[in-house]
């Protein structure tokens, strides 16, 4: 058995560990530690369960001696366009058809839209039931399933329903991103990406290095790329949990993504594809109001690009990315807030004129 590397998320009485490791997801030794439920839910799909839901089943059985009329499943329907009220009632469908209690433990198996359901099920269900998440995308290893955000889409925002509810552990079993197909993976690496400019330069250049490896998983890299984004993100949320301020850096490329999302409707494109897209143009952004060197945003670009990721937005026209930019969460008052870079590693949240907003979107899409 390989050992499994922890990162630890610093969150006082809500503190846990992500455990990175291969084979974890059949290892009734990976829920050691965690206080026994009195019975499973496991939220899934119909795309991951039959891949992965097996050897998790029996791990969780083994690990709290449950049988399994107490290690029940739910799937959900696959896809950010049903990341919406009606799956969200699946799941507590399920928890009170099956006479679910307080003790019961919620456990995500599936990229960031299961993993964003399931938590915000998990939260609200009874007013907070225990939580662990168990990613299966790299996206939702390096960044969805760490620090507590859940959520569920409205038709008119992105995430804009939910909750803080953080999981008491995250089991990241990189054995899982095997089944993924490729333009899944090239949505993780946006994510990886994100981490270098927004707070790591050095992250950045390994990334330059290490891309196309990472896109063809190759074990070390992928486990040192896992590893360090999830540091980054530790960090991050255990300075400031609930986005008082800091935590809102880590929303870099998320403003023009989130509307490039909302603007085409769920799922066209991919969330991580957005968010590369995204990271391009709030690049230049930050180059047009002169805070970033534009060898830097040439750099950024270009590393998206070499992720296979899209560089060029969808033509929804400038004025609808501004109004869709308005329901961002951070705007206030209607003003929009970017996350922008202040050079590579240092990112800043701060408003931006509408006309270098309109010059960057007429330019990038
Ligand atoms: P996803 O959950 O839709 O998964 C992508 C696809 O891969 C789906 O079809 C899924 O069924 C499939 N899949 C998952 N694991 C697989 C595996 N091992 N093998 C084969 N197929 C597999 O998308 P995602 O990119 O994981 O997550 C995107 C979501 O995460 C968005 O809704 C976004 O808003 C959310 N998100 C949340 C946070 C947060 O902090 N909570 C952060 C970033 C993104
Ligand atoms: N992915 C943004 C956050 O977790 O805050």
């Amino acid at each position: 058995m390989t050992p499994s590397t922890l990162v630890p998320i610093a969150l006082g009485e809500r503190s846990y560990d992500i455990h990175i490791g291969r084979g974890l997801l059949g290892q009734a030794s990976a829920w050691a530690g965690l206080a026994r439920p009195s019975s499973v839910m496991v939220v899934s799909n119909p795309v991951v369960a039959p891949l992965h839901a097996e050897r998790l089943h029996a791990a969780l059985a083994q690990a709290f001696d449950l049988g399994p009329a107490r290690i029940r499943q739910v799937l959900l329907p696959d896809g950010e366009a049903h990341k919406d009220w009606n799956s969200l009632n699946l799941v507590f469908d399920a928890l009170l058809g099956n006479g679910c209690d307080r003790r019961t433990l919620v456990v995500a198996l599936g990229g960031g839209v299961v993993g964003d359901m399931a938590g915000f099920a998990a939260a609200c269900f009874m007013r907070g039931v225990p939580f662990v998440q168990v990613p299966t995308t790299l996206l939702a290893q390096v960044d969805s399933s760490v620090g507590g955000k859940t959520a569920v889409n409205h038709p008119l925002g992105k995430n804009m329903i939910g909750a803080f509810y953080q999981p008491q552990r995250v089991l990241a079993d990189l054995d899982t991103l095997a089944t993924l197909p490729a333009r899944e993976i090239a949505a993780g690496l946006a994510e990886v990406i994100k981490y270098g400019p927004i707070a790591d330069a050095a992250f950045f250049g390994w990334l330059e290095t290490h891309v196309e490896a990472l896109a063809a998983l190759e074990p070390a890299p992928l486990a040192q790329a896992v590893k360090r984004s999830c540091e980054i993100k530790a960090q991050v949320v255990g300075a400031d949990e609930r986005e008082g301020g800091l935590r809102a850096i880590l929303n870099f490329g998320h403003t023009f993504g989130h509307a490039i999302e909302a603007g085409l409707g769920y799922g066209e494109w991919l969330h991580g594809e957005a968010v590369g897209c995204g990271m391009v143009m709030a690049a230049r952004l930050s180059q047009r109001l002169g805070q970033l060197d534009a060898a830097d945003a040439d750099r950024i670009e270009a590393l998206v690009a070499r992720a296979r990721l899209p560089v060029r937005g969808p033509a929804l026209g400038a004025d609808r990315y501004l109004e869709l930019m308005r329901l961002d969460k951070k705007a206030d008052a209607g003003e929009i807030r970017f996350v922008l870079l202040q050079g590579l590693g240092r990112a800043v949240v701060m408003p931006a004129p509408d006309d270098a907003v309109r010059e960057v979107l007429q330019a990038l899409s």
